[in-house]
C-alpha cells in the first residue's frame, strides 16, 4: 500500500463520534423518539445509556431543538460530586458566553469566577491545608474547605430560568456523565433535581450501563430519598449493532475504497466486535497496521491478524482453568440457547448443575454473550481460542 493510502485509510476508520449523516448508521428510532422528546414534552430529565463505545455521543450530535436552543455540555472533571457539579457549571458558562447576550453573559462571568476561586482554594487548602501568601507560607490552616456546592446550584439554577426566559425552552444535552460509577451518578442526579424540573427544559444525559439495567429490570426503589422513576423521565438503552449494521458502518466510511476488505474481511471485523462499532473500528485499524504490504484484505487475512492482535492484548489477561476453556469451546462450537447447550456439555462429561453454574459465570464475566436469545462466546474469546 501506497503511504498515503495507508494514512487516507486509517483516518477514515478513525474513532470519533459521527455527526454527519452521511456515516450515520442506523439508531434512528432512538433518535426520533429522543427528538420527540425535545419536541413536545413539557420537560424532565432523560438518560441514553449503552457500554462504552456503543454510540452515547452519536445519538447526542443528532438531537436537535425544533424550537428554543440546544446546549451539548461534555463533562471531563471526574474526581467528586461537587466537582463535577462545578464542572457541569463552567461548561455551561463558557457555551452561553459565546451567545453574545449581556445578561447571559454577565451572570456567566460571575458564575464562572466563582468556580475557577472555588476550585483554587479548595485545591490549595486540600495541599497540606496551607496557603502560599506573598510567596511564603502562611501559617497552616488545620480545616480544609469544601466545595460550596450549594451556591453551584444556585448559579445554575439561575443561568438555567434566564436561559428558558431568553429562549422559551431549552435542550440540555448532558455528555460524559456514564464513566461515573452508578452510585455516584444516581446522587448528583438527585441532589440537580429541584434546579432542572423547569417548564420547558428538556435535558438528555448519557448515563451508564448499568443504570439501565436497573431502571428496566424493576423501575423499584434505589433507596430511601427516591426512586430511578423519580429521578428519569425516561431511558433509552442503545443495543449494539447487527453484524450488516457494523460492515455497513466500515463500507460508509471507506466509500472510496470499497474493495479494501472483502466481504468475509469484514464478516470477521463483525464477528469480533459483538456489535460494538468502537471495537470494530479499532480492529480494523490493527488489521490496515498489520497488513501495510497488501492492497486488499481478505477473510483469512482479517482473521489471522485478529487472532494475533487478540493473543498479544489478552492472553495474560484471561486465564482459563481447563473446565472453563471447555465450556467456552463447546460454546463457541454450537452456540444456541442454554438447555442446548447444557446438554451438550452433559455429553462431553461435565455434570448438568456444574455446566449450568460455569455458563451464567462466564456469561456475567461477559466471555459469553447472549444476542437474540442465543448465547455466544464474545469475539475477544473467540479468536483466542479458535485454531
Ligand atoms: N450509529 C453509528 N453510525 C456510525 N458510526 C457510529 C455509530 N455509533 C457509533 N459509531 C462510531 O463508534 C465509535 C463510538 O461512538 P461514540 O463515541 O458515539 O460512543 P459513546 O457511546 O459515546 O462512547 P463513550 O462511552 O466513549 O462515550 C465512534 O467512532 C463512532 O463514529
Ligand atoms: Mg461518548
Amino acid at each position: 500500500m501506497r503511504e498515503d493510502m495507508v494514512k487516507k485509510i486509517l483516518k477514515l476508520l478513525f474513532d470519533a463520534p459521527v455527526s454527519s449523516k452521511e456515516f450515520l448508521v442506523d439508531r434512528e428510532d432512538e433518535i426520533n423518539s429522543i427528538n420527540l422528546i425535545c419536541s413536545f414534552q413539557p420537560f424532565g430529565v432523560y438518560g441514553v445509556c449503552g457500554e462504552t463505545g456503543i454510540g452515547k455521543t452519536t445519538v447526542l450530535n443528532f438531537i436537535e431543538a425544533k424550537e428554543g436552543k440546544r446546549i451539548y455540555l461534555k463533562l471531563t472533571e471526574k474526581e467528586s460530586k461537587e466537582i463535577i457539579i462545578g464542572d457541569m457549571l463552567y461548561k455551561l458558562t463558557s457555551e452561553i458566553m459565546g451567545y453574545n447576550d449581556r445578561d447571559l453573559s454577565k451572570l456567566a462571568e460571575k458564575a464562572k469566577e466563582f468556580v475557577i476561586e472555588e476550585r483554587s482554594e479548595t485545591d490549595t487548602m486540600g495541599v497540606g491545608g496551607r496557603v502560599i501568601i506573598g510567596g511564603e507560607y502562611s501559617k497552616s490552616i488545620t480545616h480544609s474547605r469544601k466545595f460550596n456546592v450549594y451556591l453551584a446550584y444556585e448559579f445554575l439554577n439561575d443561568i438555567l430560568e434566564l436561559l428558558l426566559r431568553k429562549y422559551g425552552r431549552v435542550i440540555l444535552l448532558i455528555d460524559e456523565l456514564d464513566k461515573e460509577r452508578k452510585e455516584d451518578v444516581l446522587i448528583i442526579l438527585d441532589s440537580l433535581k429541584s434546579v432542572f424540573n423547569k417548564d420547558n427544559l428538556v435535558v438528555i444525559i448519557s448515563l451508564p450501563f448499568a443504570i439501565y439495567r436497573e431502571y428496566a429490570r424493576d423501575r423499584l426503589r434505589w433507596n430511601e430519598s427516591g426512586n430511578l422513576e423519580n429521578i428519569l423521565k425516561d431511558v433509552f438503552f442503545l443495543e449494539p449493532m447487527s453484524d450488516e449494521q457494523i460492515q455497513e458502518m466500515i463500507l460508509k466510511r471507506l466509500k472510496d475504497y470499497p474493495d479494501f476488505f472483502d466481504g468475509d474481511a469484514l464478516c470477521e471485523i463483525a464477528r469480533y466486535s459483538d456489535g460494538n462499532p468502537r471495537d470494530a473500528l479499532w480492529i480494523s485499524q490493527r488489521i490496515v497496521l498489520n497488513n501495510l504490504d497488501r492492497h486488499r484484505i481478505t477473510g483469512d487475512i482479517a482473521k489471522e491478524t485478529i487472532k494475533r492482535e487478540i493473543r498479544k492484548y489478552f492472553e495474560d489477561v484471561w486465564e482459563l482453568t481447563d473446565i472453563q476453556e471447555k465450556v467456552l469451546n463447546v460454546v463457541a462450537r454450537y452456540g444456541g440457547s442454554r438447555s442446548s447447550l447444557v446438554k451438550r456439555l452433559e455429553e462431553n462429561g461435565i455434570k448438568r448443575q456444574t455446566a449450568y453454574t460455569y455458563i451464567n459465570r462466564l456469561k456475567e464475566n461477559g466471555l459469553i454473550i447472549e444476542r437474540n436469545g442465543k448465547l455466544k462466546v464474545s469475539g475477544k474469546i473467540y479468536y483466542l481460542i479458535i485454531d
